[in-house]
């Protein structure tokens, strides 16, 4: 995936979706177009809206191009909270056909109210498995339901060394982190001593490669206390799917909120980046969503695609406009969130 060339053509696939994943993908795709990259767009569907018209919601069509791009950028998709026959997320269906087994979200103080300051983490969550399996069965005349929890060798170690590798990288290009370099392992192997036993024994067996990194491990429960109360001590943090999740939308909550936080759904041969906020139906329609996140997951996934510098441009210019306005509604502003895109625009350096 690294192995581009400086000047070679980058096909990015833009994934919409649903409600104000169309409004803040295209926000994106104008940053990027500002900036004058090598990059050919490759529009394509999926989502809610997509299954209704064509009964699926990841079509084939899409996949296919996907495999002739280096990434994508998808926005978010509406999923029914009742079971509908014939349907399931995309984005989860697109973790599993490209094998993009990790899921890294940084967690960065913003200039903006009701952020806490020099928080700069990274959290590193397992994207396969674990009760996302989604193994569920009802017994016992529906009277019991169980569920089954997957934990495995080969994807605790992956995902444990994602989580050295990036902890390397944060500090060899970051100058300006100031904290030590730190890998927290989660998991709650005295209460799971099998499962999170070998998710944590895999993880460990893993840090002994990375000498240079200080590494501790936390029970999710307590770690997810002290990130409360101390969000400035953790540096890199890895994870089991379902930890990950829940730690990760807490961590969000500390800095800015929804509004402001990317993700990317990383494998070794594929990205997928994406904001982690949803389909926002509220708020859809409107031109009012914060394009943030999104724009934000646009300098990751640039990242991914050796294209540094115009991550970090992306970044910076980001930085000021929440420094200085204009801010939407969410951030208690009033602009709307094709002017927020033209501040970023402007700000690109
Ligand atoms: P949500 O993230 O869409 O919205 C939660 C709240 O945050 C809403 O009040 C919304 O207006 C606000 N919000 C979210 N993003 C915002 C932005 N960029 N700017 C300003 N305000 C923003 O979560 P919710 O309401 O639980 O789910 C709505 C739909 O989205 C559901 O159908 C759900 O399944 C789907 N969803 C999809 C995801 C994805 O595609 N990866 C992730 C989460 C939810
Ligand atoms: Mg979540």
């Amino acid at each position: 995936m690294n192995r581009l060339a400086d000047g070679e053509l980058r096909r990015v696939a833009l994934i919409p979706g649903d409600g104000i994943g169309r409004e803040v993908v295209p926000a994106a795709r104008q940053v990027l177009e500002a900036l004058a990259l090598p990059i050919e767009f490759v529009e394509l569907e999926a989502g809610w809206e997509t299954f209704q018209r064509t009964g699926a919601a990841l079509p084939e069509a899409t996949v296919a191009a996907l495999q002739n791009c280096h990434g994508a950028l998808f926005g978010a998709v509406s999923s029914p909270s009742h079971r509908v026959e014939g349907y399931s997320s995309p984005i989860i269906a697109l973790r599993k056909r490209f094998d993009l087994y990790a899921n890294l979200r940084p967690i960065v103080s913003a200039p903006v109210p009701g952020s806490q300051p020099k928080v700069d983490m990274l959290i590193v969550r397992e994207n396969t498995e674990c009760l996302y399996v989604k193994q569920e069965q009802l017994v016992d005349n529906g009277e019991k339901a169980i569920a089954q929890r997957v934990i495995t060798r080969r994807a605790s170690e992956r995902i444990a060394r994602m989580a050295f590798d990036r902890a390397r990288l944060r500090h060899s290009h970051l100058q300006f982190l100031a904290r030590p370099s730190l890998v927290t392992i989660v998991h709650k192997a005295n209460v799971l001593s099998i499962s999170d036993g070998l998710f944590r024994e895999s993880a460990l067996r893993i840090a002994q490669a990375y000498a240079d990194i200080p590494v501790e491990e936390q029970l999710v429960d307590s770690m997810i206390y002290r990130l409360i109360l101390e969000p400035q001590r953790y540096d890199v943090v890895v994870a089991p799917n379902l930890y990950g999740d829940i730690i990760s939308d807490a961590a969000a909550a500390l800095v800015g909120g929804l509004g402001l936080a990317p993700s990317a759904n990383v494998g070794d041969q594929f990205v997928v980046a994406e904001p982690v906020h949803g389909s926002a139906p509220d708020i859809a329609g409107h031109g009012i969503a914060n394009p943030v996140a999104t724009i934000l997951a646009t300098a990751l996934l640039l990242e991914t695609l050796a294209m540094s510098e115009a991550a970090s441009a992306i970044q910076q210019a980001v930085q000021q406009v929440l420094a200085e306005g204009p801010h939407t509604r969410d951030l208690g502003g009033k602009a709307k969130t094709a002017e927020v895109t033209q501040a970023i625009i402007q700000r690109l350096g």
